[in-house]
């Protein structure tokens, strides 16, 4: 029902512009996957997650995160385990057990980041930067 016209004009611009959608699409869901896994935190904020899990998840994990009303979250202890699945467990809590979800509190790309530098051995306590203390 097209009229040649409109016919002429539908083939010679729409493939290029859907071809853009669809490559700007791919794009964007590429970088949102690996942004969630590897990228990288500001130096500032790092600095007040590394404070956080030796505080407030150390207050059930142990100061040491060797263990206490929480599981050991020592290299040795996670070495070997999913690490989606114990970003799960950051991120959504344990139901039925006293681990709470830091949804709202961690991005994922923090989860990760905590999962990766616990299985590394877990950086000293530098305090909290005068900036940026408080969330
Ligand atoms: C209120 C106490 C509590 C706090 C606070 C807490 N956890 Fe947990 N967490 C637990 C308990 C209890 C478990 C074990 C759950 C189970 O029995 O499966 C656990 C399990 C985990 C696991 C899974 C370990 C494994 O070997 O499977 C990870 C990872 C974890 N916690 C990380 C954290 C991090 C990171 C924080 C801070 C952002 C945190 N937890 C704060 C109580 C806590």
């Amino acid at each position: 029902m097209l009229n040649p016209d409109e016919a002429h004009t539908d083939s010679m611009m729409k493939p290029p512009a859907l071809l853009l959608h669809v490559l700007v699409l791919v794009g964007l869901t590429l970088v949102s996957v690996f942004a969630s896994a590897t990228q990288p935190l500001a130096s500032e904020r790092e600095r007040v997650l590394v404070h956080m899990v030796r505080q407030d998840c150390g207050s059930c994990h142990g100061l040491t995160l060797s263990g206490g009303l929480g599981s050991a979250l020592t290299p040795a202890a996670l070495a070997g385990k999913p690490v989606d699945g114990l970003v799960a467990t950051i991120m959504d809590g344990r139901p039925g057990t006293p681990m709470p979800p830091f949804r709202g509190i961690l991005s994922e790309a923090e989860a990760y980041w905590i999962i990766d530098q616990l299985m590394q051995g877990f950086p000293a306590d530098r305090g909290l930067a005068s900036q940026g203390a408080q969330r």
